[in-house]
C-alpha cells in the first residue's frame, strides 16, 4: 500500500514537471460548481447485477484553472499575453492588460493619438501638444506627411537673392578669335534693363551670375527624427529666349530660338548652397540668324530649396524619407531689342505725318552773317527711336582741282551731341570766327547706332 502512494506522486510529480500543459504566469483557480448525471442501480435482479437503473443530477465541485482576466494564452497554458481591448493603435504593444506601448508616432490611451514624428514630420516648427504642428514663421505645413516645407513668400530671408547678373553678347572671329565686338548688359535691380543694338552677327554669349541665400538664424533644434537639413539655393537657371515681330501682325511676339542652361556647380536641392553660388556659362554656339525687329530676352533664375532627411527612430534611426523644400524664386531680365534699320524722315515715308515746320536740315538766315543755326524736326525710327543728333561743321576751301571741299575733314571746327526729346529740340548755334564758305553735317542715330546723315553748304 505505501508503494502504491508513492508510486502515485512520483507520476504526478513527473506530470507536473513534464507536461506542456502546466499552468503559468497569470492564471487563477477557481472553485467551479458543476452538474452531472449520475447512474446508479435501483433494484438487483438475484446475484447478476442491477436490474433496474435510476439517474439523478450530482453537483459537485470541482478547481478550474484558467488565466486571470486581461491574460490569455496561446494554448501553451501560460498566461503571459496581456489582453488590450481596444486592441492597441498605431503600432503600439499591448505590454499589460489594456496598457499599451506606443511607438515614436503614437501616443495616449490605446496609442490612438498620433504624435509629431517621422511620419508627421514638425521641423521646422513647434509640436503642441505632442501632436498639433506649428511652423516656424516663414514655413508653412505642406501636408501631415511632410511638414513645414514650404518656404512662404512672404518671408524674403527665404528667397535667393541675385547680386549680379550680365550677359556679354560677342562676335568673335573663329579663325584667330579675334574679338570683332563685345556688349555687357547688367541686370542691375528687379526692373527689365533692355538695350537696342544693331548687331546682328554675333556668335558667344556668356552669362554670369551670382545669387546669395540669407536663410534664417535661430531655427528650433531639430528633433531626433530629422536626422538631417540643409536649406540654401537649390537651383540657378538661365534661358535665352529669341522671339521675331508677329508675322502675322498681331500683339503677340513669333517664338524664335529657346535655350536653357543650367547652372550646375554642385549646386542641386540635394546639395543646397547655403551662402552663394557663382554661375558662368558660355554659349560659344549660339547661331542663330537674328533679324531686325528680334528680342534676346535672358532671364537669370535662382531658387532656393533643400531636403530634410527623415529616419525611423522606432528601428534605430534607419532612413525613412527625404522631403524637399518648396522654395522660392528670383527672377533678373536683360533683354537685346535688335533694329537694324536706320532712323527716317517723316517726308521719305508719307508728308502727312510731319509736324509743322518739318525739315531734314535747314540752317536759316545763311546769308546775315548771323551765327550758323541748324534746325531739323521730323526724324523717326522705328522700332528703337531716335537716341541723339550729331552736329558738325566745317570749313571749306578750294582744293588744287578747283573744287570745294573740307580743308580738314577729320577736325570739324564745330561739334555737338544733341539728345533727342519728345519735346523742343535745344538746337545749337556757332558764330564762324571768320566769314567763308561752311558745310555743316546733320547725324542722326538712333537708340540701335543706327545713324542717318544729311548735309548742308552754308555761304
Ligand atoms: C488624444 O486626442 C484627444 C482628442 O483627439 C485629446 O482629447 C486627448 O487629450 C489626446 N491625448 C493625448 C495624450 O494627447
Ligand atoms: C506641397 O508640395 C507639393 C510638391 O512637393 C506642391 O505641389 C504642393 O503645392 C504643396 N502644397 C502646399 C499646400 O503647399
Ligand atoms: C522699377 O520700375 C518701377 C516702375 O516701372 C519703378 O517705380 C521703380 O522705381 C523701378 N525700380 C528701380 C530700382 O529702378
Ligand atoms: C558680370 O557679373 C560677374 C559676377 O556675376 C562679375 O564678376 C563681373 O564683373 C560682371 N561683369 C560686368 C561687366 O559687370
Ligand atoms: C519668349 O519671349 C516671348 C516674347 O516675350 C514670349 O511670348 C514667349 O513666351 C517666350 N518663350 C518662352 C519659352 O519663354
Ligand atoms: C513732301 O513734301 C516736300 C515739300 O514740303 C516735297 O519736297 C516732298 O517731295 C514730299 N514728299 C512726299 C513723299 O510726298
Ligand atoms: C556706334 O557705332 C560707332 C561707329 O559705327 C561705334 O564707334 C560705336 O562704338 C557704336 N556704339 C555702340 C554703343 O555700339
Amino acid at each position: 500500500m505505501v508503494q502504491c502512494i508513492l508510486c502515485f506522486t512520483l507520476f504526478l510529480t513527473c506530470f507536473i514537471v513534464f507536461s506542456t500543459d502546466a499552468w503559468q504566469g497569470n492564471y487563477e483557480k477557481v472553485v467551479g460548481r458543476l452538474e452531472r448525471l449520475t447512474t446508479y442501480c435501483k433494484s438487483f435482479f438475484w446475484w447478476w447485477g442491477c436490474s433496474n437503473w435510476g439517474h439523478y443530477w450530482e453537483i459537485y465541485d470541482t478547481i478550474m484553472i484558467r488565466c486571470r482576466p486581461g491574460w490569455s494564452h496561446n494554448g501553451d497554458n501560460n498566461c503571459n499575453i496581456p489582453i488590450c481591448n481596444p486592441v492597441c493603435a498605431n503600432g503600439g504593444v499591448c505590454i499589460n492588460p489594456n496598457e499599451c506601448s506606443c511607438p515614436s508616432i503614437s501616443t495616449g490611451p490605446y496609442c490612438k493619438n498620433l504624435t509629431c514624428s517621422y511620419q508627421r514630420p514638425c521641423y521646422p516648427g513647434e509640436c503642441v501638444d505632442g501632436s498639433t504642428c506649428t511652423c516656424s514663421p516663414g514655413f508653412s505645413l505642406n501636408s501631415t506627411a511632410k511638414g513645414c516645407i514650404t518656404f512662404l513668400g512672404t518671408e524674403e530671408r527665404l528667397r535667393p537673392k541675385i547680386s549680379q547678373s550680365n550677359v556679354t553678347i560677342k562676335n568673335i572671329r573663329r579663325s584667330d578669335n579675334r574679338i570683332n565686338f563685345m556688349f555687357v548688359l547688367e541686370a542691375q535691380d528687379a526692373n527689365l534693363s533692355v538695350v537696342w543694338s544693331n548687331q546682328k552677327q554675333f556668335n558667344h554669349l556668356t552669362f554670369e551670375m551670382k545669387a546669395f541665400f540669407d536663410g534664417l538664424e535661430n531655427l528650433p533644434k531639430r528633433p531626433l527624427y530629422v536626422y538631417e537639413t540643409e536649406m540654401g539655393i537649390a537651383k540657378n537657371i538661365i534661358t535665352a529666349n529669341v522671339s521675331k515681330l508677329p508675322r502675322s501682325g498681331g500683339q503677340v511676339r513669333d517664338q524664335g530660338t529657346f535655350k536653357e542652361y543650367m547652372c550646375d556647380g554642385g549646386v542641386s536641392r540635394d546639395s543646397p548652397q547655403v551662402e552663394s553660388a557663382t554661375c558662368i556659362l558660355n554659349d560659344y554656339q549660339f547661331m542663330t540668324l537674328i533679324e531686325h525687329g528680334d528680342w534676346l530676352t535672358v532671364e537669370f533664375r535662382s531658387l532656393s530649396g533643400g531636403f530634410q532627411r527623415l529616419v525611423n527612430i522606432d528601428k534605430g534611426g534607419v532612413p525613412y524619407a527625404t522631403n524637399y523644400y518648396n522654395g522660392l524664386s528670383v527672377i533678373r531680365t536683360v533683354e537685346f531689342r535688335f533694329d537694324f534699320t536706320a532712323p527716317k524722315h517723316c517726308s521719305e515715308v508719307d508728308n502727312r505725318t510731319c509736324p509743322f515746320g518739318a525739315t531734314i536740315l535747314d540752317i536759316p538766315d545763311v546769308f546775315n552773317k548771323n551765327p550758323i543755326r541748324p534746325r531739323w524736326l521730323g526724324w523717326t525710327d522705328d522700332p528703337s527711336g531716335v537716341g541723339e543728333y550729331y552736329i558738325e561743321v566745317f570749313k571749306l576751301g578750294i582744293n588744287g582741282d578747283r573744287r570745294l571741299v573740307e580743308t580738314s575733314p577729320l577736325q570739324p571746327v564745330y561739334s555737338a551731341i544733341i539728345p533727342h526729346t519728345n519735346g523742343a529740340i535745344q538746337y545749337p548755334e556757332y558764330e564762324p570766327s571768320s566769314p567763308g564758305m561752311y558745310s555743316v553735317l546733320l547725324e542722326v542715330r538712333d537708340l540701335s547706332n543706327n545713324t542717318r546723315i544729311a548735309r548742308r553748304f552754308v555761304l
